[in-house]
């Protein structure tokens, strides 16, 4: 018999079947065992759930600047765009966009600089640079994650790479003009 018969036997097949099934289970046990401390870390304890709301000054941080605030052990993107940052957002063509959202749906009436978002990487959870790493900003000038290269832009809407959406906008509010509540 030839070995392309050969393999059609009943024993090559249940033999390929075998390690086919071995290397799927290999890869579900290897890829948990990777992802139990992320998994961990994203899943917060329901006493950190219940921690209500921070509120944070942000009468430091100027336009063009990003800090990185910490909510529910996570951390939070607080961005003040420049008057160029909000014009470049407003000109994309929403309808390009793999999570189609315009700058002013994520930001707060009358406070369009303040781009309030999860600092959490929507593909497998790592925290993007750009926010109080100096001008690590990424070729969208928005947010670079270092894990696996997706890129946000200036309204941290994902542009390039592997994340499926943009990172996202928590519970917010404006308390006054230099304090914002989050959760
Ligand atoms: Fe950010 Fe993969 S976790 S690109």
């Amino acid at each position: 018999a030839s070995i392309a018969e050969a393999t059609m036997t009943g024993e090559g097949v249940r033999r390929r079947d075998f390690i086919n099934i071995a290397a799927v289970s290999f890869a579900g046990v290897g890829g948990l065992a990777a992802l139990y401390p992320l998994i961990s870390q994203m899943a917060p304890s329901a006493d950190v759930l219940a921690e209500s709301s921070t509120e944070i000054d942000i009468s430091a941080i100027a336009p063009g600047q990003a800090i990185k605030a910490v909510w529910r052990k996570q951390p939070v993107f607080i961005r003040n765009l420049t008057p160029e940052e909000i014009s470049a957002a407003e000109k994309v063509d929403v309808s390009t966009l793999r999570d189609p959202e315009t700058l002013e749906k994520r930001t707060t009436a009358g406070k369009t600089n303040w781009l309030i978002t999860m600092g959490v990487c929507t593909h497998l959870g790592c925290v993007p640079l750009g926010a109080g790493e100096g001008e690590v900003k990424g070729e969208f000038g928005g947010y670079f994650c270092p894990c696996h290269g997706s890129v946000y832009d200036t309204a941290a809407r994902i542009r390039k790479g592997p994340a499926p959406k943009n990172l996202e906008v928590p519970p917010h509010e404006f308390s006054s003009d230099t304090v914002v509540k989050i959760g």
